[in-house]
């Protein structure tokens, strides 16, 4: 390391699961840039001395995990307008002037995702059906209708999150109960996973698939594994299937390029590394 290096890093707590020093270690070694990526733990309390002191160490900027997304809100000094819709920061990019922008790169990760794996693909064919009503269905939820999704039926197992997350959102939201959640599938375009059903140590996600269109696009964000039990019977029954591993390493891209200056790929060789365990 030198003092042209440059640094950059994601801070969590923990940190030590984060897939994202491997993700940009590769691409700094493929496009050959002087730069490092690490895993920062950082505590909650510790959070906002953290990031104002970035720039003194000399950091570009960070991405952020658990638990720090949304206090980092009220800590960067500027935030786009989509960090300030969806309530939360994933990457900050320190400026010149030492400000810190804050901004959120999970819907652009989860539409990147979706145009990569499925030719053609547009938000605006269909209705979508979003089950789960967290941070990330929040993130997903923006994107889509942004993206032009004509509907949007947000189904969770708490409808009160379900309706607070359509009446903080601008677009066609609509909230559905739970139980309902196999009748929501009826002409829709696209449904994604955004609970923790179907995770390693987790239920599957119990979804009664019969009335969903075999041309739909089905998408779970639950990357571990990989081949979640929804992927597998959708699959079977002839749909168009997305892991949930792209929009972990397409949501990387707009802060790869903002610190380090060069356009990522997100490459076959990219998802081998980054699911590997070798150095
Ligand atoms: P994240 O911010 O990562 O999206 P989260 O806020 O913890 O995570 O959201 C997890 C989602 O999984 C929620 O929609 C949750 O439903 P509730 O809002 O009812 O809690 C959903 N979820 C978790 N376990 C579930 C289960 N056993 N059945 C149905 N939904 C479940």
């Amino acid at each position: 390391m030198n003092a042209t290096t440059i640094k950059a890093g994601v801070m969590g707590w923990p940190i030590s699961h984060s897939r994202s020093p491997r993700l940009h270690g590769y691409w700094l070694a493929r496009y050959g840039i002087d730069g490092t990526y690490e895993a920062l733990a950082v505590a909650p309390e510790d959070l906002a001395e953290q990031l104002g002191s970035l720039r003194d160490q000399g950091f570009a900027g960070v991405n952020l995990t658990v638990p720090h997304k949304k206090a980092a809100l009220a800590v960067v000094t500027s935030l786009s307008p989509t960090a300030r819709a969806i309530g939360a920061v994933n990457t900050v990019v320190v400026g010149a002037d030492g400000k810190l922008e804050g901004d959120n790169t999970d819907g652009f990760g989860f539409l990147e995702n979706l145009r990569q794996d499925t030719a053609g693909w547009r938000a605006d064919t269909g209705p979508a059906v979003v089950l789960g009503a967290g941070g990330a269905a929040r993130a997903i939820c923006h994107a889509l209708a942004e993206a032009g999704a004509p509907e949007i039926r947000i189904v969770n197992r708490t409808l009160t999150r379900a309706e607070a997350l359509a009446g903080d959102l601008i677009g066609p939201l609509m909230p559905w109960s739970w139980d309902d959640r196999g009748t929501a599938l009826a002409g829709i375009a696209l449904v994604v996973n955004t609970t923790t059903l179907g995770m390693v140590g987790q239920d599957p996600l119990d979804i009664y698939l019969a009335s969903l269109p075999t041309e739909a696009v089905v998408n779970d964000i639950v990357y571990a594994p990989l081949e979640t039990p929804l992927l597998v019977a959708a699959a079977a029954r002839g749909n168009p299937v997305v892991d949930g591993l792209g929009m972990l390493l397409h949501q990387a891209r707009p802060g790869f390029e903002a610190w380090f200056g060069r356009s990522p790929e997100v490459t076959a060789g990219l998802r081998a590394h980054v699911l590997g365990s070798e150095p």
